[in-house]
């Protein structure tokens, strides 16, 4: 029987045509623009400066400030895209993104309100707030991996470069950060699919997990994993023992919202390969860190990074952190630039 192709209505030719653009550029949102390098190049010259100096002066003081900023970008992408929707506040009749128990232990929300001012004064209604984060994530990594700080890895001090040009958007939702954002038990499957619905692939996955090689958790994170996680009441089987046992010594009191564990212990500032040194121990702090091992090429990827130069990791992860920066932006006219990043227009 012969098939007959009915012809589209105009009105979605247009719509198709697009999608099916930015679909062939590995484009994960629906904006009407690209992202690039140097979009404020003529707009905002400074912009990059901006951001550089004030995240530079936070780390500074407090050198714990980069794992927070690096943090903030992920959470963004994961929940409508990087639109800058984890900065909005809540109001009286919506409970916004920061709200959410996943991002009750978000930090560093008033760097990038500093750097905001700052933008705004210098080039008013310019720079989105999600641009601002994708630019701090970035410098605030950079400025903990030792070869890019020691001007070793390229002219400028950054890792990688990042792109710009995203919008902001003006939706945020608890409920969807909840939906959308892994969870600390998250086991294999179902972080490959929580990434692959952000487009991301099971390289990306591990490659940016390596993203715990800085900062810090805190016990309500992990007390499932110490107590009661079987059936006999007895810790995660995939957890290395003796330090299941050193663990819950520091977690005795297992909703302690206050006491902090390092990613790496000892080198929890540094961005490096020994996060991967810890997962092929047993020694990740989260479930979902060692689910790496259970996925014959996360695990390889484990192994590689471990193995490899660690230049062979930093060059994955830049990679990796830009397709991340992809999710679902706002280009073009879409979306706005907000005055203030806490607040839609
Ligand atoms: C793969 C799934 C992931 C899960 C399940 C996960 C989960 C977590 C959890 C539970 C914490 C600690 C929260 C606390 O107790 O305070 C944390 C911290 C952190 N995460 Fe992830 N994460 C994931 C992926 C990522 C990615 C992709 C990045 C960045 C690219 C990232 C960056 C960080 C950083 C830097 C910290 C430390 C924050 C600080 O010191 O304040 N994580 N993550």
């Amino acid at each position: 029987m012969a098939v007959r192709v009915l012809p589209l209505p105009p009105v979605l030719v247009l719509p198709l045509l697009l999608a099916l653009v930015a679909s062939v550029h590995g484009y994960g949102g629906y904006g009407d623009g690209k992202l690039r390098v140097g979009f404020y190049k003529d707009s905002c010259p400074d912009a990059e400066a901006i951001v550089r100096e004030i995240v530079a002066k936070a780390v500074h003081k407090d050198p714990t400030a980069n794992a927070p900023l690096l943090r903030l970008h992920f959470h963004d992408c994961f929940v409508r895209g990087c639109e800058g929707s984890v900065l909005i506040n809540s109001t009286k009749g919506n409970t916004a993104e920061k709200d959410a128990k996943p991002n009750h232990t978000l930090d560093a929300f008033d760097v990038i309100d500093d750097i905001k001012e700052a933008l705004e004064k210098r080039c008013p209604g310019t720079v989105s707030c999600a641009d601002i984060l994708a630019i701090a994530a970035r410098d605030a990594v950079s400025l903990a991996t030792k070869v890019v700080a020691k001007g070793e890895w390229s002219k400028d001090g950054n890792l990688y470069e990042v792109e710009t040009g995203r919008r902001d958007g003006s939706v945020s939702s608890a409920k969807e950060a909840v939906k959308n954002l892994p969870d600390s038990f998250d086991g294999i499957r179902k972080l490959i699919k929580r990434f692959a619905s952000k487009n991301l692939s099971l390289k990306d996955l591990t490659v940016l997990s390596g993203a715990h090689a800085i900062g810090k958790s805190h016990c309500p994170s992990i007390a499932k994993r110490l107590r009661n996680f079987t059936e006999n009441r007895d810790s995660d089987p995939t957890l290395d023992r003796a330090y299941a046992d050193r663990l819950r010594r520091r977690c005795w009191r297992p909703k302690d919202k206050t006491t902090e564990l390092e990613m790496v212990p000892g080198s929890s500032e540094t961005f490096d390969t020994a996060y991967y040194g810890l997962v092929t121990k047993r020694r990740g702090l989260f479930h979902s860190d060692e689910a790496l091992l259970r996925n014959d090429v996360t695990k390889g990827l484990v192994y590689r990074y471990r193995d490899s130069p660690e230049t062979t990791f930093l060059r994955d992860f830049g990679v990796s952190m830009v397709n991340m920066g992809r999710v679902g932006v706002l280009t073009g006219s879409q979306g706005e630039i907000r005055k203030k990043c806490a607040f839609v227009n």
